[in-house]
């Protein structure tokens, strides 16, 4: 079994995460030890959305920079490492090459094992790393750019997909939004600001799929339903916060109405929120409120480990490494992965 701390090495898309963390079942989120993080979103920004080969060659540009700073950080050395993990996919090909390379070397060199790690686990793990962790079962939502899935988690390991969305994630929709009302990439947290300003009752969109039953999701209706409010507008700044907020107050009940429907359908009394829309207030808000009312907890990761990071992909290896998995000295990604 490994002993040493586990670097974590995140670079699916367009963030560069490294993390150190030394695995400590009690109470994972002591065992962080450091993390670090580098931020692509100027380098993609003039485009409007990532580009795939910048965003491989930054990485490379910034991966081992940041992994001697993480180990300074944490005032250690390579060779105090027992093991390496990287995330092996869904995410950009080669994107993801750059860290499953650059990860299987270290491993080779110091003679540690190393492990490819999928990246929605590391998003469904993250809340394990803050203070009075949950237990499983529970269910997660997880809501990303990628991704927006309802899964039961009976242990480590052991996910059962409740509901998934039939076309675009939930961060898709926000940054697609955001887009067509003409604010700058990355538009869900700017769309999430903005609604902030927005007045309450001007717009109402639909929430996608819940006069039926069913706990998948479908949110590129309310793109439409968008475009035309603000095409049919006086398209000025209070206008487009009061469809921003609209649009946000579709998608966060939505997503509400779907969580309580989870928690009915499998007794669970525990839900973890992880993914970047867990960064969203008023989701936070909502789904803290409706716990409250339907007597079950909420979970969620520190805003920094609700979007992209390295800790989680460090946590979810170094359980994996705990538990005696590792994979052979082979560097293969999966860019398309299912969970
Ligand atoms: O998990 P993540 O960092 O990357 C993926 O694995 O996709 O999630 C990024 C997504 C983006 O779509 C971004 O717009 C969204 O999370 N996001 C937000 C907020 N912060 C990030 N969406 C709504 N409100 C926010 N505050
Ligand atoms: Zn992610």
């Amino acid at each position: 079994a490994v002993t040493g701390p586990v670097l974590g090495i995140e670079t699916s898309c367009d963030e560069t995460g490294v993390a150190l963390l030394r695995w400590q079942p009690e109470a994972p989120g002591e065992g962080l030890l450091a993390h670090t993080l580098y931020s692509q979103i100027k380098l993609h920004a003039d485009y409007g959305g990532v580009v795939p080969e910048l965003a491989s060659r930054d990485h490379v540009r910034k991966l081992l920079p940041l992994v001697r700073e993480t180990l300074a950080e944490a005032g250690l050395t390579p060779q105090d490492l027992g093991g390496v993990a990287y995330t092996a996919g869904p995410g950009l090909a080669g994107a993801l090459l750059v860290g499953a390379s650059a990860a299987r070397a270290m491993a080779w060199a110091l003679g540690v094992p190393a492990i490819g790690v999928h990246h929605m686990e590391g998003h469904l793990l993250a809340p394990l790393l803050e203070a009075d962790p949950p237990e499983p079962p529970f269910v997660a939502l997880l809501v990303s750019g990628g991704h927006s899935m309802l899964v039961e988690v009976a242990g480590i390991g052991h996910y059962r997909i409740l509901g998934d969305t039939l076309d675009d994630a939930a961060g898709e929709a926000f940054d697609k939004t955001a887009k067509l009302m003409g604010l700058p990439y990355p538009g869900g947290p700017a769309l999430a600001a903005l609604a902030g300003q927005g007045q309450p009752g001007r717009f109402r969109f639909s929430r996608p799929m819940t006069d039926r039953p069913g706990l998948d999701f479908s949110f590129s209706g309310l793109k439409t339903q968008v475009l035309l409010a603000w095409q049919g507008s006086d398209q000025s700044e209070q206008t487009r916060a009061d469809i921003a907020l609209a649009f946000e107050e579709a998608i966060v009940d939505t997503l509400v109405i779907k969580c309580r429907r989870a928690l009915e359908a499998t007794g669970a009394a525990r839900l973890v929120i992880a993914g970047g829309v867990g960064a969203n207030r008023r989701l936070r808000a909502e789904l803290a409120a409706a716990g409250d009312k339907d007597g079950f907890r909420t979970y969620f990761p520190r805003l920094q480990f609700c979007t992209d990071n390295g800790a989680m992909i460090a946590l979810a290896g170094a359980i994996r490494l705990a538990h005696g998995q590792h994979q052979d000295a082979t560097v293969q990604v999966f860019p398309r992965w299912d969970l």
